[in-house]
């Protein structure tokens, strides 16, 4: 059992582990400490020095991340002597660091910047003109582009790839003042989860080659999320932008750190997914693939629900909140429907592997057992068959399955345009995965809950919502 000890850190007491890195309990508090290399994800390399602070009893400053707790420590991460010695430290860095701030994609979210800010100010003893100059825009695979005199060398990007996927691209070559991060001759930054290097660089030095240049970082709005892009449901945040006469859009998705589902990290598919939120979006109402109003697609609907009282079929997608299931199942009771989850389209034996990534590549299928919800396919198959009329909720599966839908009634709800919809007698356009707030369950039962922040584009309807209007008319005995 580990022992706790008393510390002081500028003047206040807090409590923590005998023999753990000052610079975890400084961070773990919001307590701010300037540095470069050390990562919690990572571990301590001791290169940059920027952490520095003084213990009382040492008679030099010591760095945080190297330095183990002990009982009765006295802690001061601010003051004239301390700041001194950060700003020497930062103009060290800064010697061949080039002037690039204004065209630097990194700008607004980048740490040398931000410590500048803090901390320096001073004139600047180097001439432009002697700098030490390196490459710049280097292409290390498809995702990165590495801007070699950017780099303040913490090592991170080299750490990541030797201790996290162990696939060891990244090097330091060179010596001194002529080192440079770089990949070693035919092999290429191409790791499945090689773009979480650009969060861990602390410059501007990594980049996403997909996201450089596409926004400046201060108008992005952020919520908090979960990635639908499989089972495992990382931890993200959604940064998106509501320009003026446009639709909001997202432009990122970045790892939020979440030790029990992700740790810090998140898979460069799931990453780069967002582009599907954006894309081919269903947005306009159809009875029998005429564009029609949201008020008279529901009218049909009830229409539909009340002629064919008998042989109702749900079919349910595994990416539906927990409460968007809840409620379809509760109207289905009502009904005397049936209800299935079957979505085998889903499952891709070649995706998921030893880390993060898992082969179900939904976000809520564990919901399904949570809500008794039935996905076998022997039950599918003789459900579909039977039912008259099929209510398809998000589920692409009859895409390459139309024929089963032939000679049935089909109300059909999309966030994205597809086959199906063509072949639904009314298709009623939904909110999509990250325009919706809902809980998720991820597959091994952690549930999560996502409020969105997406400003609505257009009068979307969740399944929630379109099924709460069934639920009223219900109630008032009008079905
Ligand atoms: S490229 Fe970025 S993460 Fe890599 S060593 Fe340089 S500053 Fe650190
Ligand atoms: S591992 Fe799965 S949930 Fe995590 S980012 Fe990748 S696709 Fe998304
Ligand atoms: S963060 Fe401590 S030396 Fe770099």
């Amino acid at each position: 059992m580990s022992e706790l000890v008393k510390l002081s850190v500028n003047g206040d007491e807090i409590e923590a582990e005998k023999g753990s890195l000052l610079i975890d309990s400084l961070l773990d508090r919001d307590i701010h400490i300037p540095h470069f290399c050390y990562h919690q994800a990572l571990g301590k390399d001791g290169n940059c020095r920027m952490c520095m602070v003084e213990i009382e009893g040492q008679k030099r400053p010591q760095i945080a991340c190297d330095t183990p707790i002990k009982d009765g420590m006295i802690v001061r991460t601010v003051g004239a002597n301390i700041e001194k010695v950060r700003r020497e430290i930062l103009e060290l860095q800064l010697i061949n660091h080039p002037i690039d701030c204004p065209t630097c994609d990194q700008a607004g979210e980048c740490k040398l910047q931000d410590y500048y800010m803090e901390s320096g100010f001073y004139e600047s003893r180097v001439q432009v003109d002697n700098k030490n100059h390196a490459r710049k825009a280097t292409e290390l695979g498809n995702n990165v582009m590495l801007d070699q005199e950017r780099c303040v060398l913490c090592t991170r990007c080299v750490r990541f790839c030797s201790d996290i996927t162990g696939t060891n691209e990244l090097g330091v070559i060179n010596r001194a003042d002529h080192s440079v991060i770089g990949t070693f001759p035919g092999r290429p930054l191409s790791n499945p989860y090689s773009m979480n290097v650009v969060d861990l660089c602390p410059v501007g030095a990594l980049t996403s080659q997909d996201f450089r240049f596409q926004q400046r970082v201060w108008f992005l709005e952020t919520f908090n999320a979960i990635c639908n892009g499989c089972s495992r449901g990382c931890n993200i945040t959604v940064d998106h932008r509501k320009e003026k006469y446009k639709d909001d859009q997202i432009f990122r998705f970045k790892p939020r750190a979440n030790k029990e589902v992700n740790g810090w990290f998140i898979c460069d598919e799931g990453r780069l997914s967002y582009k599907k939120e954006n894309e081919n979006r269903f947005v306009t109402p159809l009875i029998n693939n005429t564009e029609t109003e949201l008020d008279k697609a529901i009218t049909k609907t009830f229409k539909l629900l009340t002629e064919e009282k008998k042989n109702i079929l749900f079919v349910l997608d595994p990416n539906l909140s927990l409460e968007e299931m809840k409620n379809t199942k509760s109207l289905s009771n009502v009904l005397k429907a049936n209800i299935t989850g079957y979505a085998p389209q889903y499952i891709d034996e070649s995706f998921g592997d030893d880390y993060l990534k898992k082969n179900d590549r939904s976000a809520n299928r564990a919901a399904y057992k949570h809500l008794d919800i039935n996905e076998e396919k022997n039950d599918f198959d003789a459900l579909i068959a039977d039912a008259s009329l099929v209510v398809i909720l998000g589920n692409n599966y009859f895409d390459n399955n139309i024929d089963l839908l032939k000679d049935k009634k089909v109300i059909s709800c999309f966030s994205h345009k597809c086959e199906t919809i063509s072949k639904s007698d009314v298709a009623i356009p939904m909110s999509s995965f990250y325009e919706k707030s809902g809980t998720y369950m991820n597959f091994s039962g952690i549930q999560q809950k996502v409020i969105s922040k997406m400003k609505k584009n257009r009068p979307m309807e969740s399944i929630t919502s379109i099924i709460e209007h069934i639920k009223s008319i219900i109630d008032k005995g009008n079905l």
